[in-house]
């Protein structure tokens, strides 16, 4: 089989790519990306070693370019992960957001109808149903809440997810959407809230908690949300939602310290700063779904897992070190300095 992964220079799609090297060595790997800020070529360093693996930097939301990769490439199976990713970022400027997010999938999805493919895979997120009250530990997403969106992000995603449903039902493209709840692992962006607090540690460099850090985010290791999405293409039904996340529930405040302790560094670097526009209060995913129609199972606990991230950070010093070197030093001056 021959699959596309978009936005595969990034942190999931990366992690998404060498899974389907490792597991499926008879399938054929195009990694389609744009290259934004977030994408690394550094990232598939291994991949290109695979003669199972090509690279294509392209724009999702390209039609005439997308048409001629698809008509080249005659994929079987598409999983989007091409995306703006980044909640903070969509405050500051949201267009880009629908451009990518929305405009990109719904030009992915004509390729699809036009070239005909076995499965169009969305990912999309758990922060489409919007966030649950702190004092509710008993409420939990499932397939069937209702979306409820907070960001601009979370809305392109929405948006994205209504328009994959209507392809299915309408143009009958063979469509799945998976929603998961906050990844960590190898890769991550440093932008993000743990590689963040791992390279600001590691600098002895304030660590920036909006509010209070009492919001709760439910975090899933990379590699288990990579499983979960290629159960689905492989074995999940055409036109279902499927929600993945592992109840590993935690406070922002949880992990820093966390990561602190890891590291052996003082809670003296935490500063609370001022809180993000329209901060979702908590994320908790209920799996039951995918747990009982595909057998899919959490492998890593987040005590693992966490320690096995900051270990990844540790070892791979120059490829963080080259991108916080980089432009990213004037994103972190604007987002932070004098917060
Ligand atoms: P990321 O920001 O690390 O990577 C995004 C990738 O998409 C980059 O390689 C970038 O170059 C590429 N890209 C951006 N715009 C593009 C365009 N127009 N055309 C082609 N490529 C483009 O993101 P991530 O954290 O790996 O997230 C991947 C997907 O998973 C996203 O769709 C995101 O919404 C979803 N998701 C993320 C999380 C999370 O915790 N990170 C959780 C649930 C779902
Ligand atoms: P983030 O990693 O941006 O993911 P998301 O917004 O998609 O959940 O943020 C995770 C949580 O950490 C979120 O509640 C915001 C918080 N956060 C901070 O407190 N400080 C930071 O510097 C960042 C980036 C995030």
């Amino acid at each position: 089989m021959t699959i596309i992964v978009t936005g595969g220079a990034g942190f999931i799609g990366g992690n998404f790519v060498y899974y389907e090297l490792k597991h499926h060595a008879d399938d054929k790997i195009i990694c389609l990306d744009k290259l934004t800020y977030a994408g690394n070529l550094e990232t598939l360093a291994e991949a290109f070693k695979s003669p199972q693996f090509k690279f294509v930097r392209a724009d999702i939301a390209d039609r005439e370019t997308v048409y001629k990769l698809f008509e080249e490439l005659k994929p079987d199976i598409v999983v989007n992960f091409a995306a703006e990713s980044h909640v903070d970022r969509s405050i500051e400027d949201p267009e880009l957001f629908l451009r990518t997010n929305i405009i990109g999938t719904s030009v992915l999805l004509d390729a699809c109808r036009k070239f005909g493919i076995t499965r169009f895979h969305q990912v999309s997120t758990d922060e489409v149903y919007g966030d649950l009250p702190l004092d509710r530990p008993d409420l939990f997403f499932t397939e069937t809440t209702n979306l409820h969106t907070s960001s601009p992000y979370s809305a392109s995603k929405a948006a994205a997810d209504l328009l994959v449903q209507a392809y299915q039902r309408t143009y009958k493209i063979p469509a799945t959407i998976s929603r998961c709840s906050n990844n960590y692992g190898p890769f991550h962006f440093p932008e993000k809230l743990i590689p963040l607090m791992i390279i600001n540690a590691l600098h002895d460099k304030k660590l920036p908690v909006y509010g209070k850090g009492i919001n709760v985010r439910d975090w899933l290791y990379v590699e288990d949300h990579c499983a979960a999405i290629d159960l689905i293409i492989r074995r999940g039904t055409v036109g279902e939602v499927y929600n993945i996340g592992g109840h590993n529930e935690r406070t922002n405040l949880d992990v820093v310290k966390t990561i602190l302790r890891i590291l052996g560094k003082s809670e003296d670097l935490i500063e609370f700063v001022t809180d993000r526009k329209g901060h979702d209060q908590r994320y908790a995913i209920d799996p039951t779904k995918i747990s009982t129609e595909l057998g899919w199972t959490p492998q890593t606990r987040f005590d693992d897992g966490i320690k096995l991230t900051v270990a990844w950070y540790l070892e791979h010093r120059a490829w963080w070190e080259k991108i916080i070197s980089g432009e990213y030093k004037d994103y972190y001056a604007k987002m932070y300095d004098n917060r």
